[in-house]
This record gives structure tokens, C-alpha cells and sequence, in this order.
């Protein structure tokens, strides 16, 4: 008897492990790096807008090493892959001027920035091989953590993944008084997380088929500024990450080996109000949030990634892929400074009855291609037609919505099928409300790429404090890119 009640329960779980490793070898192979905290991570070049009033970056395609002796087609901004960050203040202008040396054309968008339609980079703003597109941008935002790639209309996703993307951190009065760690590459770490996949050591082109239209490309990966298998040597302290989803459209968890703590201080466009304690953080491509981790017990930290299943039905049921993005090390020779404020921001939070205007968006998968299981999966000639926004591909002749500068507005945002990240250009949003319930403390900061989960309803609210023309529109699009060059997106304009 005694056996049999042993036996049983190790069978369940021999099957289980079976399961699993079946379910793994379909799209999802095996996430595990092979040697965990090899590599340094690589810091990008800081480039501080107040030692250079002309910012220069091109953009190239290079080779970058990601595993040892074996070279990788990749792109960058004035190197091989991703791009340096850029140190902007609030009140004042930076100019920064890109240049394309890649052999076709291209845009580069400020994620995040509040600026008008015509600083915007968006699909309008093309830079032709060759030419220099020169900006002066008058940073007029709280501090934060923004970002740029390219938003070349069918070319976003494909320029994204060669690696063209970088930070922008933006300080202002409030953050260069408040005393926290601010040593770029010390304390004070940008963290761009993205999947990508290798054959023998070499990153695979970017290429997609029906499932991973529909899907997301998501792949095995994990790779965090350019470094596979990444270790980091930090002070005794405080340490301020920097995390940026930059991944085409893999969703992640992130939180350190064995549930050790951290606080999030920041969402996309500025400080929340007080830290917020948490073990796990959720990030959609697109998002970025800051994170605070005491390392003051000089004990080493790892931060893990689980790679989130399309479906969040399916996370109960599936063993969730994990890979490390980054071993933390303290190091005796390095000096900590800063510390964990109390208060780190005062929002002005909107009400409900600052609104003007309610608009409705729903994200639709089930357009003129929309058989997501056709057994054919080669990708649909038409794809870019594939999805929509309130039943309109995007289509750059069009603007679908015309908004009064300076109005407060909700939005009120609905997904079929599968969560999608819904971000705006051009402003900052608070979340009002995510399936009828206010956000949790951790969400009630400035936001410009939301997850809105399939079925349910969120509510953002918005003003619109910058322009932008017919000629030069703003965009509102799914941040998966496999579904925004699939046609979610949409335009909009801000006038008086
Ligand atoms: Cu990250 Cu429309 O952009
Ligand atoms: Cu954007
Ligand atoms: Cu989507």
C-alpha cells in the first residue's frame, strides 16, 4: 500500500516533467543559457546632452560578437548593436542629429518623449540612406527613462531586432535632488531586455512565419544590452536598474532568485509617488520600469526572466520557461552612494471628470487574415492587413483620430485574444481603472504602454500638451511589433 501512495505521486510528476519537456520543444526551446553569468554586461556609451550640444548618431550595420569567436549580423547607433544613452534635462534642449548608413530607410522615434509630431520620428519622418535627420528637442517632461528605435512603416520590427534601439534618461530638478544612486554603469544601470535566437552562436535574421505573426516573434534567448549570459560587479548598496522591454513582443516576469525583494520606483514617464515593495514585476515590449535592489549584505543577486506564455490561460498549465538576465556581484571596490527615498514624486492625478471626451479602441486580431489556425503557416501575402484598431488597418493616408491640444481625454482600451500593449505617442497617461478596479500602487505613476488583457477594459486618461499635424501625426499602436507592422496601429493628430 505504503508503496503504491510513493509510486503514484513520482509517476505524476515523471509525467508532468515529460509534458513539459514536450511543450517546451514546440516554440518554446529550451530558455536556459547554457553558462549563466559569463560575460560582463555591456554598458552602453553615456552621452550627456549638457557636455554636447550636438548629439551625433548614426546608424550601421555591424557585426557584434554575442558568444565568443562567432560574429552576428547585427545594427546600431555608432556601433554594432543598440545604441548609446542619452542623458537629457527637463528645460532644456538637446540637439542630437541621426545619420543613415544603413542600406535602406529608416525613422527614429523618442518612445516616450513629450514632443511635437515632427520630433516624433514616427512613420512620416523618413531618413533616406545617407541623409542626416537633425532634431533640437525641448525636453519638457519629468525625469524618467525613454527610449528610440526606428518606425519605418513594414520595417520596424526587422530594424528593431538587428539592434537598432537605445535609452534616453531624463533628469530634472526633483531626481538630481533626491539622493539616489546615480553612477551610470555603477549604480545606475540601463538594462534593455530582449529575446533573440542563435544557430551555433550566430543571431538568426529576423524572419517570421503565420504563428509568430499572430503570436509575437518570441524566441529562446535571453539577451540583455547586446550580452548573452551577463554578470555585473556593483557597490555594497543601493542599485538602481533601468529595465527596458525591448524585446519585438515577449512578455516577461522578472523578479531575483529566491523571491529576495526590491522596490520599483519608477513606470515609463516618471517617479511614482513612494517606492513600492515588490517580489515580481510583469513588463510588456515597450514598458520600462526603474527598480531598487540593497545589495548593502554584499551577497550575490540574480535576476531572472520567466518568458510569459501568450495565452495567460496557459500559465497554470505549462511549465514557464526562465533564463537568468543578469548576475548582480558586489565588489569591494566599488564605492556605494545613494539611498531608498521616502518620497519620490507628488502626481497630480487626474479625475474622471477632468475629461473632456471618452474615446473607445479595440484591438482586433480577426481581420481579412485572421485565421490564426490555418494549417498553412506561411505568413499571408496581405499580412499588413492582418489586425486592426477599431476595424482599420493602419493606413499611413488616414488620421482616425483628431484631438484639441491641451484636452483632457479617456481612453477607453479593449484586446481580443491575447493581451496586447497598447502605447501612445507624445504624452503620458495615468491608468484609471484595469477591468473596473483602480490600478494597483505600482501602476499609479506615468505611463505610455499599457497592457490591456484580452476581454477586459482599461481606462486611460490623458492631456494632450503637444501638437502634431496631418503631415506629421502622432501613432497609437499594439507595441508587439509582429502586430503593429500587422496594421495595429493608428494615427492621430493634436491641434488648436
Ligand atoms: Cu516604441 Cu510607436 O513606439
Ligand atoms: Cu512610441
Ligand atoms: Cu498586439
Amino acid at each position: 500500500m505504503k508503496k503504491t501512495k510513493v509510486l503514484i505521486p513520482i509517476l505524476l510528476l515523471s509525467l508532468v516533467a515529460v509534458g513539459a519537456v514536450l511543450a517546451l520543444g514546440i516554440g518554446e526551446s529550451a530558455a536556459f543559457t547554457a553558462q549563466p553569468g559569463i560575460n560582463p554586461l555591456r554598458i552602453p556609451e553615456l552621452i550627456d546632452s549638457m557636455e554636447n550640444d550636438d548629439i551625433q548618431l548614426v546608424l550601421q550595420n555591424g557585426s557584434h560578437s554575442f558568444y565568443d569567436g562567432v560574429l552576428s549580423d547585427t545594427s546600431g547607433f555608432n556601433g554594432d548593436y543598440l545604441g548609446p544613452t542619452i542623458r537629457l534635462y527637463r528645460d532644456s534642449v538637446a540637439n542630437i542629429s541621426f545619420t543613415n548608413r544603413l542600406e535602406e530607410p529608416t525613422t527614429v522615434h523618442g518612445h516616450g518623449l513629450h514632443v511635437n509630431g515632427e520630433l516624433d520620428g514616427g512613420p512620416q519622418s523618413r531618413i533616406m540612406p545617407g541623409d542626416t535627420w537633425s532634431i533640437s528637442i525641448p525636453v519638457a517632461q519629468e525625469a524618467g527613462t525613454s527610449w528610440y528605435h526606428p518606425h519605418l512603416m513594414g520595417k520596424t520590427a526587422e530594424q528593431v531586432h538587428a539592434g537598432l534601439a537605445g535609452v534616453y534618461i531624463i533628469e530634472d530638478e526633483n531626481s538630481l535632488a533626491l539622493d539616489l544612486p546615480r553612477d551610470y554603469g555603477i549604480n545606475d544601470i540601463p538594462l534593455v531586455v530582449q529575446d533573440r535566437s542563435f544557430t551555433d552562436g550566430r543571431m538568426n535574421d529576423y524572419a517570421i512565419d503565420r504563428e509568430q505573426l499572430f503570436n509575437g516573434l518570441r524566441e529562446d534567448t535571453l539577451v540583455v544590452n547586446g550580452t548573452v549570459d551577463a554578470y555585473q560587479e556593483v557597490p555594497a548598496g543601493w542599485v538602481r536598474l533601468r529595465l527596458l522591454n525591448g524585446s519585438n513582443s515577449r512578455f516577461y516576469r522578472f523578479s531575483f532568485a529566491s523571491g529576495r525583494p526590491f522596490y520599483k520606483i519608477a513606470t515609463e514617464g516618471g517617479f511614482l509617488n513612494e517606492p513600492v515593495l515588490m517580489e515580481s514585476i510583469e513588463m510588456a515590449p515597450g514598458e520600462r520600469n526603474e527598480i531598487m535592489i540593497d545589495l548593502s549584505d554584499a551577497a550575490t543577486a540574480s535576476l531572472i526572466a520567466d518568458f510569459l506564455p501568450v495565452d495567460p490561460e496557459d500559465r497554470g498549465r505549462q511549465r514557464i520557461p526562465r533564463a537568468q538576465v543578469l548576475e548582480l556581484r558586489v565588489s569591494p571596490e566599488l564605492e556605494a552612494s545613494g539611498s531608498l527615498p521616502e518620497v519620490l514624486n507628488d502626481i497630480a492625478f487626474f479625475s474622471r471628470s477632468d475629461a473632456v471626451k471618452t474615446r473607445d479602441f479595440v484591438m482586433e486580431m480577426d481581420g481579412i487574415n485572421g485565421d490564426r489556425n490555418s494549417r498553412d503557416n506561411s505568413l499571408p501575402a496581405n499580412y499588413k492587413e492582418s489586425f486592426s484598431i477599431n476595424g482599420q488597418s493602419m493606413n499611413m493616408m488616414m488620421v482616425n483620430e483628431r484631438i484639441n491640444l491641451g484636452d483632457v481625454e479617456i481612453w477607453r482600451i479593449q484586446a481580443e485574444r491575447m493581451p496586447h500593449p497598447f502605447h501612445i505617442h507624445g504624452v503620458s497617461f495615468q491608468i484609471l481603472s484595469i477591468d473596473g478596479r483602480p490600478p494597483a500602487e505600482a501602476d499609479r505613476g506615468w505611463k505610455d504602454t499599457v497592457v490591456v488583457p484580452p476581454k477586459k477594459v482599461v481606462e486611460v486618461i490623458l492631456r494632450f500638451d503637444h501638437a502634431a499635424s496631418d503631415e506629421y501625426p502622432f501613432m497609437y499602436h499594439c507595441h508587439m511589433l509582429e502586430h503593429e507592422e500587422g496594421g495595429m496601429m493608428g494615427q492621430f493628430t493634436v491641434s488648436e
